[in-house]
């Protein structure tokens, strides 16, 4: 019987990936989503994938999210947190808001994820957690001072959750991709994306499956002794 996989995010770019990744390992999944409703409902339809809306930027709703799907699906297992967001500019025009709306969607929906699973995790003393981080939370990038924090905050909280989860069979570990060919990616201005790829090693953006890979890997049964890690998958454009 497979093991019940959430994936916040989950039913485009990169979470779609995964989603598919996971039901294709013959994991039962969850794509969570925020607000994109057709796209949610192609994808259920195209994939059979479950789909399950709620704001995973609101503590409460994803206790009310985590509770449909257990109810629905079984306790969960694994998480992987992938939901994100970008609100690009230099600092000087960033509002206060455009701040925040990334703090809060990137970095405090992995909190409210996890504080909504770790307990069950702990009693059955097995847990599966990944959460998305990015190359542009090790090395910052320009314009982005909100997403490079929020996803720089993930990589500590990978580090810290994973140690509390040790002992309780709970492996967590983080992802850092580079630049995947996805929505998020193309609404970068042309002329800088040109521009980064040519710093690429392998020449080229990403594909969301490269990254469903890794998830693959981190996820699985014999992962036990993998916790605390970040795996970069960025084409060479970032060494750490
Ligand atoms: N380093 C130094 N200077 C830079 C720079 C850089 N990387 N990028 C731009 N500049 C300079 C420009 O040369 C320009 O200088 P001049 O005025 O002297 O010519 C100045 O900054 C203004 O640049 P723009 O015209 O681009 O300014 P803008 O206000 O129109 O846009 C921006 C600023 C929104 C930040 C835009 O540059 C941008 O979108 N950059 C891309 C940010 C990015 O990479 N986002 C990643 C999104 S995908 C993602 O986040 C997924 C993931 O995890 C990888």
């Amino acid at each position: 019987m497979g093991r019940v996989a959430v994936v916040t995010g989950g039913t485009r770019g990169i979470g779609a990936a995964i989603s598919i990744a996971l039901k294709e390992a013959g994991y039962k999944v969850a794509a969570n989503y925020g607000g994109n409703d057709e796209a949610a409902n192609q994808f259920k339809a195209e994939t059979g994938i479950s789909v399950f809306k709620f704001d995973v930027s609101d503590f409460q709703s994803c206790a009310s999210g985590i509770e449909a799907i257990e109810t629905e699906l079984g306790p969960v297992e694994v998480l992987v947190n992938n939901a994100g967001i970008t609100r690009d500019g230099t600092i000087h025009r960033m509002s206060p808001e455009d701040w925040q709306k990334v703090i809060d969607t990137n970095l405090g929906s992995c909190f409210n994820m996890c504080r909504n699973v770790i307990e069950g995790m702990r009693e059955r003393s097995f847990g599966r957690i990944v959460n998305i981080g990015s190359i542009n939370g090790q090395a910052g990038q320009y314009g982005q001072v909100n997403y490079a924090a929020a996803k720089s905050g993930i990589h500590g909280f990978t580090k810290a959750l994973a140690q509390e989860g040790a002992a309780k069979g709970i492996t967590v570990n983080a992802i850092a991709p580079g630049y995947i060919d996805t929505d998020m990616v193309r609404a970068v201005p042309a002329n800088v994306l040109e521009k980064i790829v040519a710093k690429v090693p392998v020449g080229r953006l990403g594909r969301a499956d490269e990254i469903a890979r890794g998830v693959l890997f981190l996820v699985a049964d014999e992962g036990g002794f993998i916790t605390g890690s970040t795996l970069s998958i960025n084409g060479g454009q970032h060494m750490y």
